[in-house]
């Protein structure tokens, strides 16, 4: 077969890159979460040293798997997604290239300033302001490229995951241009352009948006694909995905609040945060009802393919946490939760079950398409990564709804005379055992992914990238 790229084949290069790196992220961004999960549970694995310190590793672990791990991911199924429905090359091969190594400079970037302690300190956008300029960069490059593609498609419709990949890369700009607004004082310092409240709120507005934006949106477009493409059947309702579509995108942008309850923030705007969290439900479960409806007369694949499990189990997490979500949005459930691990439970929910076992099923769809390649190496050990995953995920979150609710029941726990029935000591001894379990969880599904990485190692290892774009070639001759 012929290595020449037509121009009408797909560039499949950029994809493989990112798709490589998201696993490599993977386990490096999980590794050190459960790294971080142990130095809760060991605190001598601070090593007393500045760069090795909870504090610092923290956003490291966060900034690694969001942006990293997961930001990897939704570059690799996007340009698939928009290649292959849009049935046309990427516009410009050097800028996706440009967006691939620049990128991969952001990342690098926050291993090195991070654990050195320069950050905005402000949570998900902690990189200082030259590599928060250069991320901006990327970023834009990106919707050049992203869009660009869509508007020299050959098809006459925009699929609806194109939607809401769309809507994704530009929410992002915006969160991230308004939100780093800042004054630098030296390379490694600046201050934010708010102040007071305002800041607070500008800063949950990105934060929350980045939920809804990054980690939901971008990940729904991987859902409306890849879902359809692994159960072979077309997705359940497209009308509700319009739907589905602007119902979220509408509702999203206004529950940042209900990161700021009981706070300095006018109480009217807590309650408008909480009111818009709680309508969030609907849209939410729409899209999740969507996807798992498109599975109706495919149930029986569950049984023998590991994948589609993936990517199934990835909703009923996602359905899940933004039902959990919601609640936690009450105000009187917040009082109880927040400042708990009730927090942390809820985001590895979405985290761990939906974003990371979604992107892991996209990735296992894509590689040996990418690569050549009939199907992965092993699909049994896909399996096992599955239940490694699953298990992993559920003794992480019961362990944080275990100590959450624990630690907000005993530190509101008042006697009789007014004084604290129980010290934060005695809080943090009754946390420890779900420390451990956390930990446990954490470390399965880590384990998971050097399975994953052996896989596709294997796979890419017996593969012919040419004959991948051969076919890829052949898919868009034959389309016309
Ligand atoms: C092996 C898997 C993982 C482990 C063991 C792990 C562990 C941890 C730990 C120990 C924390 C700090 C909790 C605290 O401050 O009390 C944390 C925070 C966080 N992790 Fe993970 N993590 C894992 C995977 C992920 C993934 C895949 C994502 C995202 C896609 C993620 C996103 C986050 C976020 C957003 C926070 C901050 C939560 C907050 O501030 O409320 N984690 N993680
Ligand atoms: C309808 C959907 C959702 C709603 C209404 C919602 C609501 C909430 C609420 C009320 C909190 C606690 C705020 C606090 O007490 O500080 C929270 C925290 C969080 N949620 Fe969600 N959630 C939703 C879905 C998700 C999903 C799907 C993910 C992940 C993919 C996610 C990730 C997070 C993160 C990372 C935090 C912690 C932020 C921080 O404090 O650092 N949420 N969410």
């Amino acid at each position: 077969m012929s290595t020449a790229i037509s121009p009408t084949a797909y560039n499949y290069k950029v994809v493989r890159q990112f798709a490589i790196m998201t696993v490599v992220w993977g386990i490096l961004g999980m590794g050190l979460g459960v790294f971080i999960a142990s130095q809760l549970v060991w605190p001598e694995l601070n090593f007393g040293l500045p760069w090795t310190t909870f504090g610092r590793l923290r956003p490291l672990h966060t900034n690694l798997v969001i942006f990293a791990f997961g930001g990897c991911a939704l570059f690799a199924t996007s340009y698939y997604v928009v290649q292959r429905t849009c049935q046309t090359r990427l516009i410009s091969d050097s800028l996706a290239a440009f967006t691939f190594w620049g990128w991969q400079a952001v990342i690098v970037g926050a291993i090195v300033t991070l654990p050195l302690g320069y950050t905005t300190t402000k949570e998900y956008a902690e990189l200082e302001w030259p590599i928060a300029i250069l991320l901006a960069i990327v970023w834009v490059t990106y919707a050049v490229v992203f869009f660009g593609t869509i508007v020299k498609r050959k098809t006459k419709h925009i699929y609806v995951g194109n939607w809401f990949y769309g809507a994704f890369i530009l929410v992002t700009a915006m969160l991230h241009i308004v939100n780093h607004a800042s004054l630098p004082v030296s390379l490694f310092k600046s201050y934010s352009a708010y102040a007071g409240a305002t800041d607070a709120m500008i800063q949950w507005w990105y934060g929350h948006n980045a939920v809804g934006f990054f980690l939901t949106t971008g990940f729904l477009g991987m859902m409306y694909y890849f879902v359809p493409k692994q159960a072979e059947r077309p997705i359940y309702s497209y009308r509700l995905s319009i739907v589905h579509f602007w119902a979220l995108i509408t509702l999203y942008i206004w529950a940042g609040p209900h990161h700021l309850h009981y706070t300095a923030l006018p109480d009217w705007a807590q309650s408008l945060g909480m009111a818009m969290s709680i309508i969030l439900l609907a849209p939410s479960w729409g899209g999740m009802i969507n996807g798992m409806m498109t599975l109706s007369g495919a149930w029986h694949k569950l049984r023998t393919d590991p994948i589609l499990r993936f990517l199934v189990v990835s909703l009923a997490f996602y359905g899940m946490s933004t039902f959990e979500g919601p609640m936690m949005a009450i105000k009187t459930v917040n009082s109880l939760s927040h400042y708990t691990d009730w927090t942390i439970g809820h985001v590895h929910a979405g985290a761990l079950g939906w974003v990371a076992m979604i992107s892991i099923g996209a990735i296992y769809h894509m590689i040996p398409r990418l690569f050549g390649r009939v199907q992965m190496h092993s699909v049994a050990l896909i399996n096992t990564h599955f239940w490694l995953a699953t298990i992993g995920t559920v003794l992480y979150i019961a362990s944080m709804w275990v100590n959450g609710i624990t630690q907000g029941l005993m530190w509101r726990a008042i006697n009789h005379d007014g004084t604290l029935t129980y010290s934060f000591v005695e809080a943090l001894q009754a946390s420890h055992p779900g420390y451990i379990v956390r930990a446990l969880g954490g470390a399965f599904f880590a384990a998971g992914m050097l399975f994953m990485a052996y896989n596709v190692w294997r796979t890419v290892r017996a593969s012919d990238p040419a004959e991948a774009e051969a076919a890829a070639k052949i898919a868009v001759v034959g389309a016309h």
